[in-house]
């Protein structure tokens, strides 16, 4: 079958690593069943794993891809959940030591077809197109969680998401405004400052501003770059939630002397359970909500949506479709 895989790492050059072509149908062990892919969705979690990040050189050649919806054996429209834990694992999936990601110890969704465990799969509502439910299963079902699971946010209170443009950002900014929150954003782009406020940003600022009032919580997918103005950014006892560190893990300071002071609360986020994909799925269903989505390729020339995510140039999703 046609896929999009890794046969290599490259740390300095991901792409030389990218390989489109033929691979093996997926193996479906027990319990297990295959989804015609529709749409898959790109992450920067693909690009980590052509640096060789969280990917071990034994699983090589790996297709790569956590994101997709198509059509279950029975010709079911559903969505994939990409967090695989293990058959004896019940409750949160996230907690699982042994979970694994799609394309990380089994073979990813950027194929014509993927195999998953049945209960990694979801409904999809007809109110959403294959290519939007493909965007949901890891940026989306991240900001989900982020929000409303680990940070408790409520209609009404104020949150800051750093770094707007990013995949799981366009996700922050979106969710939230649709959960009733006051929207603040950062980018170092002017542009996706603009289209920030487009998708439901109430105020944005250049990264690293000074912001009017502080906020509740703050959503980091960013890291170094932005830490310090992250918990600067926060009032007595909010709360920053982080779920990613693009720019390097290590700030020049921790400030454990603020975090302290003003009862800060730092929780980290990861990904999100079947159930939560669901009820993120119907919370879109409700409100009309729509992933913003930056381009839709044919997976045949993901290679240029690999290229756009590497030079930072997407706002909102790249996806890729087989017709
Ligand atoms: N824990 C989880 O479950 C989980 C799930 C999904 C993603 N993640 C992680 O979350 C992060 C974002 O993922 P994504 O797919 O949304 O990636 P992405 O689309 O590439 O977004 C990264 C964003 O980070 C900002 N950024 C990057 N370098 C920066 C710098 N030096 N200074 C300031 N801002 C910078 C950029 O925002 P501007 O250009 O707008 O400034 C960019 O749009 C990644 O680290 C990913 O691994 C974690």
């Amino acid at each position: 079958m046609f896929a999009v895989y890794a046969d290599s790492f490259s740390k300095t050059d991901p792409l030389s690593a990218l390989q489109l072509g033929e691979r093996p149908d997926p193996d479906v062990p027990d319990g297990w069943t295959t989804v015609t892919v529709k749409a898959a969705s790109l992450n920067h979690h693909d690009l980590f794993s052509l640096r060789g990040v969280g990917l071990r050189e034994e699983a090589l050649p790996m297709i790569l891809g956590c994101d997709a919806a198509g059509l279950d054996e029975d010709g079911n429209e559903v969505v994939v959940h990409a967090v695989i834990s293990d058959p004896s694992w019940s409750g949160d999936e996230t907690f699982d030591p042994k979970r694994s990601l799609l394309s990380e110890r089994y073979q990813g969704a950027m194929a014509a077809k993927v195999a998953v465990p049945r209960r990694n799969v979801v409904p999809k509502p007809a109110s959403l197109s294959f290519e939007e439910a493909a965007c949901l299963p890891t940026a989306w079902l991240t900001a989900y969680r982020m929000l409303f699971v680990q940070g408790g946010l409520k209609p009404g209170q104020t949150v800051l998401v750093q770094g707007a443009g990013g995949g799981v950002a366009t996700a922050l900014i979106t969710l939230a405004r649709a959960g009733g929150l006051q929207v603040l954003a950062t980018s170092r782009d002017e542009r996706k400052r603009a289209r920030a406020l487009e998708i439901g940003a109430h105020q944005v600022f250049e990264t690293g501003a000074r912001l009017p009032e502080r906020v509740d919580a703050v959503m980091e997918t960013v890291g170094a770059a932005t830490w310090n103005h992250s918990l600067r950014s926060l009032r007595p006892g909010g709360i920053v939630v982080i779920s990613g560190a693009t720019s390097g893990p290590n700030p020049d300071s921790t400030e454990l002397n603020r975090i302290f002071f003003l009862q800060l609360r730092v929780v980290g986020s990861t990904m999100g359970t079947s159930t939560e994909l669901a009820q993120l799925v119907s919370f879109l269903d409700a409100t009309g909500t729509k992933p913003l989505i930056d381009r839709v390729l044919p997976m045949a020339e993901a290679r240029d949506g690999f290229a756009a995510m590497e030079s930072g140039e997407v706002f909102g999703k790249v996806v890729f479709t087989r017709s």
